[in-house]
């Protein structure tokens, strides 16, 4: 349960965590550039509890759960791209699609399992920039949420590439993340995106199809949720 003392417990985690990042230092990126080290770490010294995985809100997105009100994914293949404990990806479920969801961590992978033993939704380690051959184009609907600002922005095009494998012909993949304007500097992690930053997801057969810019509201800051189509080749 979310009350005082579960707030009390997240913000001594996120100073602990904030302390081993090296990330928060300048200078500091060269030590764990993919920041592998620090994911891996914060989900072992939460020791279960999810006070101390600060992105764990432990109910799906609203901004996610927002858009799949307004999109039938019944039937679709999708794949949950960073999925942490879980709670996109059951949404995702939930609405109908046959999902596959993954994370760097072992121990986030088999944190989501025991959340949900009766899930429908294979969950995976597996590492976005060294994927599955076989996840090569096999899904219908990709979705990533704060994945991406969660990695330092020269890591970008070589996730865009990885994100645009995954999806099929015909297929679509969604972003959802914090945004900032152009001339605005975020220096430590997260690193919300700049419009620039989402239009060079559209890689290898991805079109932007479309942007929404969501303004901040009392309890959510200002985020993007991005479209991109694969288009089917000519026939
Ligand atoms: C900021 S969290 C967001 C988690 C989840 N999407 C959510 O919104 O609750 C980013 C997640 O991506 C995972 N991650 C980081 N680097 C990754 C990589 N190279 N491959 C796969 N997952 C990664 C982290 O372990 C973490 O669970």
């Amino acid at each position: 349960m979310r009350d005082a003392e579960f707030g009390d417990r997240r913000a001594r985690a996120r100073e602990r965590l904030d302390a081993i990042d090296p990330h928060m230092r300048e200078g500091g990126a060269e030590a764990d550039p993919q920041r592998k080290g620090w994911f891996e770490a914060v989900y072992e010294l939460a020791a279960d509890d999810p006070a101390g995985v600060p992105w764990a809100n432990l109910i799906p997105h609203p901004l996610l759960a927002q858009w799949l009100e307004g999109h039938s994914i019944e039937g679709l293949r999708a794949l949950d791209v960073g999925c942490g404990l879980g709670d996109n990806a059951e949404a995702l479920a939930a609405a109908g699609a046959e999902v596959t969801a993954f994370d760097l961590v072992p121990r986030a992978v088999e944190w989501a399992q025991r959340r949900f033993p009766q899930s429908a939704v294979r969950y995976r380690a597996a590492d976005l920039f060294d994927a599955p051959a076989e996840w090569r184009g096999a899904f219908d609907l990709v979705h990533e949420l704060y994945t991406l600002q969660a990695l330092p922005a020269a890591l970008l095009p070589q996730a865009a590439r990885a994100l645009a494998s995954f999806v099929a012909p015909g297929g679509k993949l969604l972003v959802i993340a914090r945004a900032r304007d152009e001339g605005q500097q975020s220096a430590r992690p997260p690193w919300p995106l700049t419009q620039a930053q989402i239009e060079t997801l559209a890689v290898d057969g991805l079109r932007l199809a479309s942007l929404q810019d969501i303004p901040a509201t009392d309890s959510l800051v200002r985020h993007w949720r991005a479209e991109f189509a694969k288009e089917e080749p000519a026939k």
